[in-house]
């Protein structure tokens, strides 16, 4: 029979358990799904329970690397400036294809494609990516909410990844998974909103390849773009500096030059895209033959550089 001090336990941890927050709270992290998928649009994102419209804080993302190999491994860095006072704040991401591996402070989502904070009390983030086997261009989104820690979800402040943190719809950061005999050479320049373009080949080099081709992504859209190719085996890469752009440099030697333009898109989510098929001939004298190549397109964007270009990443490609 009970008496009265185990009665009063009793109803102590009756009141306890109702009042305690379940096993995981939104302290401990919020991952995007079907019916809310965080990290695109402000109608389903944080905003749907924290307090308004994005605004406030500035998401940053920084890269290890851009373009990687098949199942290669990079670091990522996301973090938030400004917004709410304090030092508290979470996030969401997630990736098109390949893996988020959870660092010290976030966890991920069963199917490994999605991650967010594990606690409430940073506004940086590192993890790691790894990319898929399969080649192509990748997609990192993000949304970081930096809030008060009244533990409500009222004055909290939140933003996408881009150019404008009140911008409604995120900008994602690009990534590319390269074939083999297709290396990166160096790395490109931001556009004058902040965007890095891509440049990569999704299938080998190899001879008779029909379907062999370079794509750059990320770039200005509806914009003139060059498609330089060089040969030369060993070339230091040329800072553009002192051409008027500075932070871009020049990855190859000019041999030869493709122009076009790339397709239509929103300049500030830098949804340009340029591809070149080339049709790798079957001549067994090819085997090893060496070319360098790179793309540079016009930034017509309000902080564009004197010389308003930006350039991707160069690649090195090995006929196999
Ligand atoms: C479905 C509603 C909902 C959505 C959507 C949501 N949250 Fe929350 N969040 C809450 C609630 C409720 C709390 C407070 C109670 C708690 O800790 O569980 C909270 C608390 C938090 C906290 C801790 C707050 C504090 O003051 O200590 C962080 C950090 C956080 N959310 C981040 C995010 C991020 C980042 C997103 C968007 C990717 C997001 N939340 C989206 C409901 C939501």
């Amino acid at each position: 029979m009970m008496n009265a001090r185990t009665l009063s336990v009793a109803s102590a941890l009756a009141t306890l358990a109702v009042l305690s927050p379940p096993a995981l709270t939104r302290s401990s992290g919020i991952l995007p799904s079907s019916s809310l998928p965080l990290t695109r649009n402000a109608s389903a994102s944080c905003g749907s329970c924290h307090s308004g419209t994005p605004g406030g804080p500035t998401v940053q993302v920084q890269l290890g690397l851009r373009v990687l190999s098949g199942s290669q491994t990079t670091a990522i860095t996301v973090s938030a400036t400004g917004g709410a006072a304090g030092t508290r704040g979470g996030l969401a991401a997630d990736v098109t294809a390949g893996q988020l591996i959870a660092g010290a402070n976030t966890r991920t989502s069963t199917a490994g494609n999605a991650l967010t904070h594990s606690d409430d009390r940073s506004r940086t983030w590192t993890f790691n990516y790894q990319a898929p086997a399969q080649t192509g261009p990748v997609e990192f989104y993000t949304v970081v909410n930096a809030v008060n820690g009244d533990g409500r979800t009222n004055g909290d402040t939140w933003a996408f990844h881009g150019s404008n943190p009140t911008n409604p719809v995120s900008t994602p950061v690009r990534m590319y998974v390269n074939a083999p005999g297709v290396v990166p050479i160096g790395s490109g320049c931001a556009d004058g909103y902040g965007n890095v373009a891509v440049y990569g080949a999704p299938h080998p080099p190899t001879l008779g390849n029909p379907n062999f081709s370079l794509e750059a992504i990320g770039l200005p859209p509806s914009a003139r773009v060059m498609l330089i190719i060089g040969l030369q085996k060993n070339m230091p890469s040329f800072d553009m500096g002192v051409m008027g752009a500075p932070g871009c440099f020049l990855h190859t030697d000019l041999a030869a030059s493709v122009y076009g333009i790339s397709t239509p898109g929103d300049a500030s989510r830098a949804e340009g895209r340029f591809v070149i098929p080339v049709a790798i001939p079957s001549n067994p004298v090819l085997k090893g033959f060496f070319f360098r190549t790179q793309v540079g397109a016009v930034d017509a964007s309000p902080g564009a550089r004197a010389l308003p270009v930006v350039f991707t990443n160069g690649l090195g490609v090995t006929l196999q």
